[in-house]
């Protein structure tokens, strides 16, 4: 693998469709990709009191995203926007001022949610939050999931194969978009 993706994923459910798609989109990236989580479920919630003295969860957050080559975020729609431990987690990472980790990062958004608009709310919401802390994401292809139950199995494969292919496609495009991302510089 050439490049290092970490990715986020919005939810914090033990049993997250989510997490199960981002399994999946584990089992069907290209080799030039590897794939790792930056885990965000122990960050407390942000404020400007720990812009001083950073928790070392919060250092270890903006760590990860300075060691990955690109970031995929992975995540539901709740109530029409992005779940609130998302936000926090973008919020440390933008902080402190000046130091935020996401300048220039090549980043992806997907999602998948049980509704039939498969959060598209959620990842225009996700989008003007990345857009203002400059980290340049993929346009096309856009991917907005309505997951049905079994879609993933216990193994990440995908049981429709019609998602699978589209889904490859999806990791696939992303690989050449952090390429050329990275290619520039
Ligand atoms: C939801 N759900 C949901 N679905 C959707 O398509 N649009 C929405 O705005 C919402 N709003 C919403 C709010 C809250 C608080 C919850 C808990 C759920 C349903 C959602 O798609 C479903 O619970 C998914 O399982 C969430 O993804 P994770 O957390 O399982 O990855």
């Amino acid at each position: 693998a050439q490049y290092k993706v970490g990715y986020i994923i919005g939810s914090l459910a033990s049993a997250s469709i989510n997490r199960q798609l981002a399994k999946a989109l584990v089992k069907l990236a290209p080799a030039e990709l590897a794939l790792h989580e930056i885990p965000i479920k122990d960050l407390p919630l942000y404020s400007y009191d720990h812009d001083a003295n950073y928790p070392a969860v919060a250092t270890a957050f903006k760590q990860a995203i300075a060691d990955a080559d690109a970031l995929l975020f992975v995540t539901p729609e709740y109530n029409r926007s992005i779940p609130g431990g998302l936000k926090n987690a973008i919020d440390w990472g933008s902080r402190p001022w000046g130091k935020n980790s996401f300048t220039g990062k090549p980043s992806g958004v997907i999602g998948a949610s049980v509704g039939a608009i498969g959060t598209a709310l959620a990842q225009a919401h996700l989008r003007a939050v990345l857009n203002f802390c400059a980290a340049p994401q993929m346009a096309q292809p856009e991917a907005y999931i309505q997951f049905k139950k079994g879609l993933v199995a216990e193994d990440g494969s995908c049981t429709d194969a019609g998602t699978e292919e589209f889904l490859r496609n999806y990791m696939k495009a992303f690989a050449a978009f952090v390429a050329a991302n990275k290619a520039r510089g």
